[in-house]
């Protein structure tokens, strides 16, 4: 068995191990190949919501029938869904050989080489929350080549009420710093321009290490790598997002104005409910000092409809905050209840048709927020990173604006990974579209 497909399901982070995963099997000699020519199938999966699981678990269905017709693909299942339900899917499915925690990745790809058509499948469960068995592996064999993703901390201490990360991706535990800074030269030499650095709650990074260096810190020295274009982070989390990072983001210039900042309601009884820790009131003061600061700031948001008990005035209160504060994008998702976590517990559950109505109004009103928003942009000059093709339309291509804005123009193959001075001629929902400026 020499031919493997990945499917990566989630967030970022996946996206991350995902591409350390391709890049691991690579240096086994392995090639990538198309998904019904694999020998082996990786799928990186998510819980966060139902929708993620159910849709993994028919992906899995399908490989099984197709490995009856045809002897393979055997199914290696990691990711958090793998932790939560790994073992009832593998005891359904026969062809889910190999199943990991997000935590024992690093015991992955050799197990995997080491697969035949009927062995009996292996598990390498995070039963420790503290455990960690890494892949000590740079990212090199990516979707794209001139941005990737570093991860900075593992897990997650913030139980808010309605998730599942904790239970499955358990407990916070931060990189150390050389090896971060080291990943991300390593990546810089291979061609990256642009790095994200990825946490549950990156704001958090450092405070398990008792060192005195914080994220503060990491994005200071991360930021002066020589070579790195532009600097990024995903997400941080309102009660622990500290005034410092905003005093370095203020003297780097290469870190991107752009803020995800999940509120998740404007509701203070909910937030209370959901365990996060600050009121709607101290999360408006956390935007005003973020744009005092940093003016050009683009700022996003995750909101939480049909939270267990969420009243319409209490609906209300989130959509009046959208209304106030006008993120350039906000991810909305009904609540949906994950077993184990304490809202899933909770009476009052709201009713489905709710839920699904309260998500379209929100949409509508933030679409028309984030169309108001782009329209301002016509007219104005960015520089943008071409990273690729844009999704539709022959000889065009996108990049995006220091403050994540995504940016249509015409262009070809060789304009990508490079920077591009641009004015803004046209506005959408959810992209603009510009034509090149000269350098003054
Ligand atoms: N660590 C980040 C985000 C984690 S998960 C934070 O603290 O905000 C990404 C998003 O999924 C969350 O922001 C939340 O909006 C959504 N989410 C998490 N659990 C959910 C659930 N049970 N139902 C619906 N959405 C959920
Ligand atoms: Fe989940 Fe809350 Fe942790 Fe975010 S901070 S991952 S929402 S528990
Ligand atoms: Fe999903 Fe796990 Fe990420 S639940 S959102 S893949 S941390």
């Amino acid at each position: 068995m020499r031919k493997f497909f990945i499917r990566v399901f989630g967030c970022q982070m996946n996206s991350y191990d995902g591409d350390r995963l391709r890049t691991a099997m690579n240096h086994m000699g392995w090639t990538e190949s198309a998904e019904d020519e694999a020998d082996v199938v990786m799928l990186v999966t998510c819980s966060i919501r139902e929708k993620a699981e159910q849709k993994a678990a028919s992906e899995i269905g399908r490989y099984d029938l197709q490995r009856r017709r045809t002897g393979k693909p055997s199914v290696v299942l990691v990711g958090c869904m793998a932790q939560r339900i790994g073992r009832e899917m593998a005891k359904k499915f026969p062809c889910v050989k190999l199943v990991s925690g997000p935590r024992h990745l690093g015991l992955v790809p050799q197990a995997a080489a080491e697969l035949t058509p009927d062995c009996a499948p292996r598990f390498f469960m995070d039963d420790d929350p503290r455990a960690l068995i890494d892949l000590e592996v740079v990212p090199t064999a990516r979707t794209n080549p001139f941005k990737a993703y570093v991860t900075i901390t593992y897990g997650c201490d913030r139980f808010c009420s309605y998730c599942i990360v904790p239970y499955v991706r358990g407990r916070l535990q931060s990189r150390a710093h050389e090896d971060i800074l080291n990943e991300m030269k390593a990546l810089i030499d291979g061609g990256v321009r642009e790095i994200t650095l990825l946490g549950q709650n990156v704001d958090a990074y450092g405070k398990d290490l008792k060192n005195g260096y914080g994220f503060a810190s990491l994005l200071a020295d991360a930021a002066a790598l020589p070579g790195l274009e532009r600097l990024r982070f995903a997400t941080s989390h309102p009660k622990d997002f500290d005034a410092d990072i905003l005093d370095v983001m203020k003297e780097s210039p290469s870190i991107c104005r752009a803020i995800n900042l999940p509120v998740q309601s404007g509701s203070d009884r909910i937030l209370r409910e959901m365990n996060r820790g600050y009121t709607s009131g101290q999360y408006l003061e956390l935007v005003d000092r973020i744009k005092s600061a940093l003016p050009d700031v683009s700022l996003t948001t995750d909101l939480i409809v049909g939270f267990p008990g969420e009243t319409e005035e209490e609906f209300r209160d989130s959509y009046r905050l959208l209304e106030k504060v006008k993120f350039d994008i906000v991810h909305t998702a009904a609540y949906s209840p994950r077993e184990g976590t304490r809202a899933a517990m909770m009476d009052c559950q709201v009713d489905n048709r709710v839920k699904a109505a309260r998500l379209n109004e929100i949409n509508a009103l933030q679409a028309s927020i984030a169309r108001a928003s782009n329209e301002q942009y016509v007219g104005q000059e960015f520089d943008i990173l071409a990273d690729g093709w844009a999704p539709r339309g022959e000889g065009k291509i996108q990049g995006r604006t220091m403050t994540d804005k995504v940016v249509i123009i015409p262009g070809g193959e060789e304009d990508f990974g490079k920077t591009i001075p641009v004015t803004i001629t046209r506005a959408s929902h959810w992209s603009l579209e510009g034509e090149r400026r000269r350098k003054p």
